[in-house]
């Protein structure tokens, strides 16, 4: 598929802010919670479509620093399901030929949660492509931990300071897809999205597919960027 690709301006990196699980569920008459796990279930397909489109780097924000603040019974199912899932995602992802990372502060998760998350960071070591997942993740704290690191590293120079960034070597966010019909970023991202092309739809994540993604992404193909300097 990716040599039907080949003369297309393919995003080197996409970011994908999973947005609409609570109310896909509520349409389907279905505990608002529960569309978390269907929601879980569209990672895999579209993780698949974004690699064999070409794209080189995928983010995922599946879990905001400030989704800590839901109710203790969605927080608890939400850390369930990462527990459930992780491991057969990455394997997933690995047999893609990429690895997987997290972006965020997992030390806010239980002890198991944390060991499952250290050993899919050793594998897959030294592929280019990733699959970064953004867990207990804050696009200001990202910025504030770089600028600590980098000032106590020998200062903050623009270049030295992306070094600390959970990105630093993850190519340019080219694009932001945010499903879920809210059209803002919600702290996700925010360094990097400083010239990323956005991209909203009404589409809620569980029903957001292959189709949809390949359109968006060959939408992305015929944007011009101008980045200030036409
Ligand atoms: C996105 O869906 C998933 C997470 C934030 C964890 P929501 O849970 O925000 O669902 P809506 O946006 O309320 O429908
Ligand atoms: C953003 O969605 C976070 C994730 C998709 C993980 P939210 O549902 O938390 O964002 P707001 O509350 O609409 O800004
Ligand atoms: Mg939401």
């Amino acid at each position: 598929m990716k040599s039907d690709n080949s003369e297309k301006n393919i995003p080197r990196h996409v970011g994908i802010i999973m947005d609409g699980n609570r109310r896909w569920a509520t349409k389907h008459l279905l505990p608002r919670v529960a569309g978390h796990g269907v929601g879980v279930k569209n990672i895999k397909p579209i993780v698949k479509a974004a690699i064999d489109y070409g794209v080189q780097s995928v983010t995922l924000y599946a879990f905001s620093s400030e989704n800590k603040g839901r109710a203790k019974d969605e927080v608890d199912s939400l850390i369930d399901l990462i527990r459930k899932h992780l491991v057969p995602l990455s394997k997933e992802v690995l047999s893609l030929g990429a690895r997987v990372r997290f972006f965020g502060d997992i030390t806010y998760f239980p002890d198991d949660v944390q060991k499952i998350i250290d050993g899919i960071y050793r594998e897959g070591e030294g592929l280019i492509k990733s699959v970064n997942i953004a867990l207990n993740y804050s696009g200001r704290a990202e910025i504030v931990r770089a600028a600590r690191l980098a000032a106590e590293n020998g200062g903050i120079e623009e270049s030295s300071f992306e070094k600390y960034l959970y990105t630093a070597d993850t190519p340019e966010l080219d694009m932001i897809i945010r499903t879920g019909g809210e059209k803002r970023l919600s702290n996700f991202l925010l360094y990097q999205a400083a010239y990323s092309e956005l991209f909203f739809t009404d589409t809620l994540w569980p029903d957001f597919g292959k189709d949809e993604l390949i359109s968006l992404l060959d939408e992305y193909s015929h944007r011009t960027r101008r980045f200030g300097t036409s």
